[in-house]
């Protein structure tokens, strides 16, 4: 008779175990979620549970486009991000299909630099879609320009995305007209 000794092998936990603690919390608090919000996210809605921000997070990868490849981002494909610019930045404003889209309020804002626009709100001059701030108050404009490119910087469900190359202005500025604010304005962050 052979005397075969068996060694006992010592409870550990290891990382297969992690993953499934790991999976029953995240389980768990995603039926939570969805039992007292009817969301699995406890109603947030935000860029950082949206794959594209978090790809451009881990990445850092930034664009430097050229206006015309800019003009693609404006919504009329929907396999492609909708980007806004505002004096140079470009920032991804998918999330609000339903304003920049094609049948969005402010769908004329999307895939150009209408920088002038965001600071006159001469929005039925199609002439006001441009870079181009010359003849413009400066102290306005500059505020203005800030105050958005703030805004969309730390919207919670925008992002800055990268650059656009501006090309030489030409020709004379579009005619003065009567600036609109929004009511109650004082700095565009309010909307
Ligand atoms: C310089 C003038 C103005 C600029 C540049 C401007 C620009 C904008 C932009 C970019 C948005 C979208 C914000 C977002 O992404 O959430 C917005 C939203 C909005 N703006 Fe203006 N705006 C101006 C003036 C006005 C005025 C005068 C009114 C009304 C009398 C107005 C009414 C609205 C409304 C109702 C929304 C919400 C749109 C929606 O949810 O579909 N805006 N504005």
């Amino acid at each position: 008779m052979t005397d075969v000794k068996q060694e006992k092998k010592p409870d550990s936990f290891g990382f297969v175990d992690v993953l499934r603690v790991l999976g029953g919390v995240i389980f768990l608090n995603a039926f939570l979620s969805w039992w007292f919000t009817s969301s699995s996210t406890w109603g947030y809605d935000g860029k950082w549970i949206n794959t594209s921000y978090l790809a451009h997070r881990i990445t850092n990868n930034f664009v430097n486009l050229t206006l015309e490849e800019l003009s693609l981002f404006n919504g009329t494909d929907s396999r492609l991000p909708i980007y806004v610019a505002v004096n140079g930045s470009v920032y991804d404003v998918s999330a609000s299909r339903g304003i920049y889209g094609p049948k969005g309020s402010y769908r004329m804002l999307s895939g150009k630099d209408a920088a002038r626009v965001y600071v006159t709100g001469c929005f039925r001059n199609p002439a006001e879609y441009t870079y181009d701030l010359r003849g413009l108050d400066e102290e306005e404009a500059s505020h203005d320009v800030k105050e958005w490119q703030i805004f969309y910087e730390h919207h919670p469900k925008y992002w800055l995305v990268g650059h656009v190359q501006h090309e030489v202005i030409q020709g004379e500025p579009p005619e003065p007209c009567e600036h609109v604010k929004f009511p109650g304005y004082h700095a565009p962050r309010s909307h």
